[in-house]
């Protein structure tokens, strides 16, 4: 009985221990379905200060890009179909925008920080634009980020060791000054975020 109680003991120490040394998980805080309910019926602010590091290596905040337009959107490099087609419409998006577009800054956050580095994110983000910024950072800066725009993503196990990551694939406009705008769903034509952002880029920055 003693014993038992001891050992109860030990397990529920090493539960804490494990919750305190902050092993974050790999996924979002939140189910699809809540984040996808506090998007359409716009429950709750979207977007939040973040501090990641660039294809380039460099650490990127959020204030770096006042006073443009951010276009984020969040995937992972070895997502087969929707991410490269969602990228590619943003990037043509930007091509349409023509000189107008250089007041939009697209920014790709990588939901599969293990395996996207910087390195990684260096030859992946330019086959889309030349502008576009990725970034990657640690499992909890990434978790915090996707938290604070209200990504879902989750590391499902593929055979052989392998994963993918499930995750939602909006693409979140912002102003100016890093408050949301909205967002576009995914498989959006470049022609409609055009058609979106254009009366957004005329309004006078401050
Ligand atoms: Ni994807």
């Amino acid at each position: 009985m003693i014993r038992a109680i001891a050992y109860a003991g030990v397990s529920l120490w090493l539960t804490l221990a494990s919750a305190l040394a902050g092993d974050t998980p790999a996924q979002s805080a939140r189910s699809a379905a809540e984040i996808m309910d506090i998007l359409m019926w716009n429950r709750e602010p979207v977007g939040g200060p973040f501090t990641l590091t660039d294809q380039a290596g460099h650490e990127r905040t959020d204030r770096d890009f006042r006073g443009k337009l951010m276009l984020v959107y969040f995937g992972f490099t070895y997502c087969p179909d929707v991410c490269p087609a969602d990228l590619q419409a943003i990037g043509l998006a930007l091509d349409k925008l023509g000189r107008d577009g250089n007041q939009v800054q697209p920014i790709f956050i990588t939901v599969d920080p293990e395996r996207d580095t910087a390195t990684h994110l260096a030859d992946y983000v330019p086959l889309f634009h030349p502008r576009l910024i990725g970034l990657t950072g640690s499992a909890e800066a990434i978790r915090k980020v996707a938290d604070a725009y209200k990504v879902y993503y989750a590391r499902v196990p593929l055979d052989a060791g392998d994963y993918t990551v499930d995750h939602t694939a909006y693409i979140y406009l912002m102003d100016r000054d890093g408050n949301y705008l909205g967002f576009f769903p995914p498989g959006t034509s470049a022609d409609r975020m055009v058609e979106i952002i254009r009366p957004r880029l005329a309004e006078p920055a401050r």
